[in-house]
């Protein structure tokens, strides 16, 4: 990997500021390679050389990737006054520049992306690549019977908005206070799937993403619970298109382990 500077080397991994990192090293708590280093603009090399701040080694990390089981009350955002974050709850992560990839609404559970990577979470957002996601919902009121043929032709939301076709599939389950149903679009318009349902005039009290692409939620987690991605996760995320510029190749991204190449 290639040099970088030892203050940028910390800051990235939340240490501090440059000043506050200048001053640790100044002070002499920061250490390289079992040596006192009181310059922080050195070079280091982030794969080879072993930082310590008081005594205790920061170890780098250039990506992060976690799956997240967001819970309800939690917002789809890195910062808010009122509510805490799907931030917040990833509360071991290295980085401190993670952001989610795309929103849920606040009462909407189920699978989030939580990742520093700009350029994968582009390619999984952009509408052009009609990533499909997958949701669980629980709908009240006059399900139409051809609501699956309706949302197949594509609806016309309230606003005028048309959406692409999507797959509905009414689940056993249903009973006369709501149906259950499995809904995959391939847009994520501003509360989209809500949208649909109250264009078919009905009303969802319970929504959950199960999916998005080849992520799946992973059952295990309870809702607020998450993982580092796994290996092949990140592999198959990185599949959906290789023909723009990405972390791939990256010797430093940081899901179970370090990926290939
Ligand atoms: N559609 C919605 O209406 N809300 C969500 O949180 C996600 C998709």
């Amino acid at each position: 990997m290639a040099q970088m500077r030892l203050d940028k080397f910390l800051g990235e991994m939340g240490v501090g500021t440059r000043t506050q990192i200048k001053e640790m090293a100044r002070k002499g708590r920061v250490r390289v390679n079992g040596q006192t280093e009181k310059k922080s603009d050195r070079k280091i090399d982030p794969e080879q050389d072993v930082v310590q701040v008081d005594g205790r080694e920061i170890s780098y990390a250039a990506w992060e990737y976690y799956l997240l089981n967001k819970p309800q009350g939690v917002v789809s955002a890195t910062e808010d006054r009122t509510y805490p974050t799907v931030i917040d709850l990833i509360t071991d992560a290295r980085r401190k520049d993670l952001f989610p990839v795309g929103r849920l609404d606040l009462d909407t559970e189920g699978l989030l992306l939580i990742t520093n990577d700009g350029d994968l979470a582009h390619r999984l957002l952009s509408p052009r690549k009609h990533v499909d996601k997958v949701y669980f919902a629980r709908v009240e009121g006059n399900l139409p019977e051809d609501s699956p043929e309706q949302m197949a032709r594509g609806l016309v939301l309230k606003d005028g908005t048309k959406t692409l076709p999507a797959s509905l599939t009414i689940l056993p389950d249903s009973d006369s206070t709501a149906a259950s149903v499995m809904l995959t679009i391939q847009e994520g318009k501003f509360h989209q799937v809500k949208r649909m349902f109250e264009a078919l005039g009905c009303h969802v009290v319970y929504l959950k993403r199960l999916s998005m692409g080849p992520l799946k939620l992973d059952e295990a987690l309870a809702p607020g619970q998450y993982r580092p991605l796994r290996k092949e996760e990140l592999k198959m995320l990185r599949q959906l298109d290789q023909t723009e510029g990405s972390s791939e190749g990256s010797c430093a991204a940081v899901c179970i382990e370090k990926p290939e190449g």
